[in-house]
């Protein structure tokens, strides 16, 4: 078992950090645009699919997948960022999204997926499973496995073990470099193919950083 490196604050400050990251960051939202991996996966799936967006943050890409008609239901541990989502919602409108608060330790991802919105659902997540503990992943993946269905789509985009020593700009929390044949292992283990994935630097670019990433669509086998 390959040991995953940590940096940034350590977990327990994880929800503080977010808390105020997205506290100060209230109004920004207003311009923000989508991630490439979002309109990658947009690309990928069903039309009429409903996507889960697991850790979404400010929700930039929630309301894009939204605003394209996309039924959506973000899901954030971060209060702060689960109020700003649905102000935003409030004011500016932006299609069937709704938003709820998880850490994971609750049933909220199955409980989502098992209240489908559409026949096609796809899990998203980006840049959130290194912002996440292994127990954190490890429960998520258990969610999926109980609430997803055959066809399901699973898209990821995650750092990894190559980005740890890549120069960041983004604000430092915590983060665990992942290998994508670890993370194979583990979602085959759970009935869920790799349709495709691909590692390298170029797909998430944010001012002067390039990190390297890993993005994998996964789907839900019987
Ligand atoms: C790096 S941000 C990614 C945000 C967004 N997906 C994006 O790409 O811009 C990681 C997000 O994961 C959330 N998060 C961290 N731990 C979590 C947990 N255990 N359960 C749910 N959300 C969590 C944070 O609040 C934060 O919004």
């Amino acid at each position: 078992m390959i040991q995953e490196p940590v940096h940034g604050a350590p977990p327990d400050d994880r929800h503080a950090f977010w808390n105020q990251f997205y506290a100060s960051s209230a109004g920004s939202w207003q311009l923000s645009l989508p991630s490439q991996f979002a309109a990658f996966v947009a690309n990928e799936i069903d039309r009429q699919a409903h996507v889960v967006d697991i850790g979404c943050g400010n929700a930039r890409d929630s309301f894009f997948f939204a605003r394209h008609g996309f039924k959506v239901t973000g899901l954030d541990a971060s209060e702060a960022a689960v109020a700003l989502a649905r102000k935003h919602a409030e004011i500016q409108g932006g299609g069937d999204v709704e938003f709820f608060r998880t850490n994971l330790q609750d049933d909220q991802v199955q409980r989502v997926l098992s209240n489908r919105r559409a026949k096609a659902v796809c899990v998203y997540a980006r840049f959130f499973l290194h912002a996440i503990t292994e127990d954190e992943e490890d429960a998520l993946i258990d969610a999926l496995h109980n609430g997803c269905e055959p066809g399901d789509i699973v898209a990821f985009e995650y750092r990894t073990l190559a980005d740890q020593e890549t120069r960041k700009v983004a604000a430092p929390h915590f983060r665990r470099y992942l290998t994508s044949e670890e993370l194979d292992k583990k979602m085959e283990q759970r009935h869920f193919l790799k349709r495709y994935g691909i590692e390298g630097v170029g797909f998430a670019k944010y001012k002067s950083e390039d990190a390297v990433v890993a993005r994998t669509i996964y789907e839900r086998q019987e």
